[in-house]
């Protein structure tokens, strides 16, 4: 077993060039963790914020070791993990936020925080769920619930939390309705299983509700934007409905008049709060497996628009933040 391991680490914050490959000592896994060798990574919002310097409470310690998602093998579990031995494969979210993440050749993590890995793909693609998969099921399972002929309305339908999204909801029943700013984006959800898509930069609000909405709104509006998306949200959502939304926008400047006015629920989830608390660490491991028999089914499935090896993490993070991609793009340790 080596005693030191190669990670992908930032000694502060910067653009995406500020990524050292640094030598770093392997990890042991304490109490109730487990240690994983790492297949892959996946690239999320969260972690090119966290390089940015925009969300401080969220970074690992310096020389921090970025990215929440991981797929791999485990390799050593601590005192008292019961779940999971030596040899299996799983996929998770043991930190990346709050601690030390997976762009190393090892990361030790909350057996709580991760799953056997789906079955039926690829062990590296199971790198593309976590995050993103967690968000969507705990905003349509969790934080509001979509029954057969509901009428779901997915902002950001082809983006990484909005690709499970339309997938979840159509798994559900509903009667889907997606955006997307591009063609490109509008035709990979309507694969998805959107039933209907809409240009949301051509077409407003109003319209598209009386196009694809029955009773005066959706059922449900699942918002994994922000900002005016959020506010056309309370528009486009019918009396008593529900918004659903992974937005801190909604903690701080939201006008709250419209939801009073219809009577509506909001939901908020912060998928990485257990890392960061070191609490309620299981939630995501039972949230995982539901999710990997799902993926098994064929309810769900990562769109991969790009694989990248973890030395081009730069360029992964430049493309993230320019939005020029569907899905997720995955960082295969090689
Ligand atoms: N609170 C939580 O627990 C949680 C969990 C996961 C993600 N998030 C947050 O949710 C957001 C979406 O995450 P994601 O993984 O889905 O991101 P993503 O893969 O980058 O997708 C974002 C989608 O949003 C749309 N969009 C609209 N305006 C945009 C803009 N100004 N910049 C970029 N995209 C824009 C894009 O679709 P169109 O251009 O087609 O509209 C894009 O496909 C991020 O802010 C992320 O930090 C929060």
């Amino acid at each position: 077993m080596p005693t030191e391991m190669t990670a992908y680490a930032i000694e502060e914050y910067g653009d995406p060039d500020v990524f050292e490959e640094t030598t770093v000592e392997v990890p042991e896994p304490g109490p109730n963790e487990i240690r994983v060798e790492v297949v892959a990574s996946s690239l999320n919002p969260v972690d090119y914020k966290i390089r940015q310097g925009a969300i401080p409470d969220f970074a690992p310690e310096f020389p921090a070791i970025l990215h929440c998602d991981v797929a791999g093998v485990v390799d050593a579990v601590g005192d008292g993990v019961e779940q999971f031995e030596e040899g299996d494969e799983v996929y998770g979210m043991p930190g990346g936020a709050g601690r030390q993440g997976a762009l190393a050749d090892y990361v030790v993590g909350h057996a709580g925080t991760f799953a056997h890995a789906p079955e039926s793909i690829p062990l590296e693609d199971s790198a593309a769920l976590p995050v993103v998969a967690l968000t969507a099921w705990e905003m349509l399972a969790d934080k509001s619930t979509v029954d057969v002929g509901d009428e779901v309305l997915v902002y950001g339908g082809a983006g990484g939390v909005g690709h499970i999204g339309v997938q979840l909801a159509d798994w559900f029943g509903a009667d889907v309705t997606a955006t997307g700013s591009s063609e490109a984006n509008r035709e990979l959800a309507a694969e998805l299983g959107a039933d209907a898509t809409v240009d949301y930069t051509e077409t407003d609000v109003e319209t598209y509700v009386d196009e694809h909405a029955s009773g005066g709104g959706f059922d449900v509006v699942f918002d994994p934007v922000g900002d005016e998306h959020l506010e056309t949200a309370f528009q486009a959502v019918r009396p008593f409905g529900s918004v659903v939304t992974t937005e801190s926008s909604a903690a701080q400047d939201l006008d709250l008049a419209p939801m009073h006015a219809n009577s509506l629920e909001l939901g908020v989830v912060l998928v990485i709060l257990p890392v960061l608390l070191g609490d309620r660490q299981d939630r995501i491991g039972e949230e995982l497996e539901d999710i990997a028999t799902l993926v098994d089914k064929g309810a769900i499935e990562p769109h991969i628009d790009d694989r990248y090896s973890f030395d081009e993490v730069a360029e992964v993070h430049r493309r993230g933040e320019e939005g020029d991609f569907r899905g997720k793009l995955l960082l295969v340790n090689e």
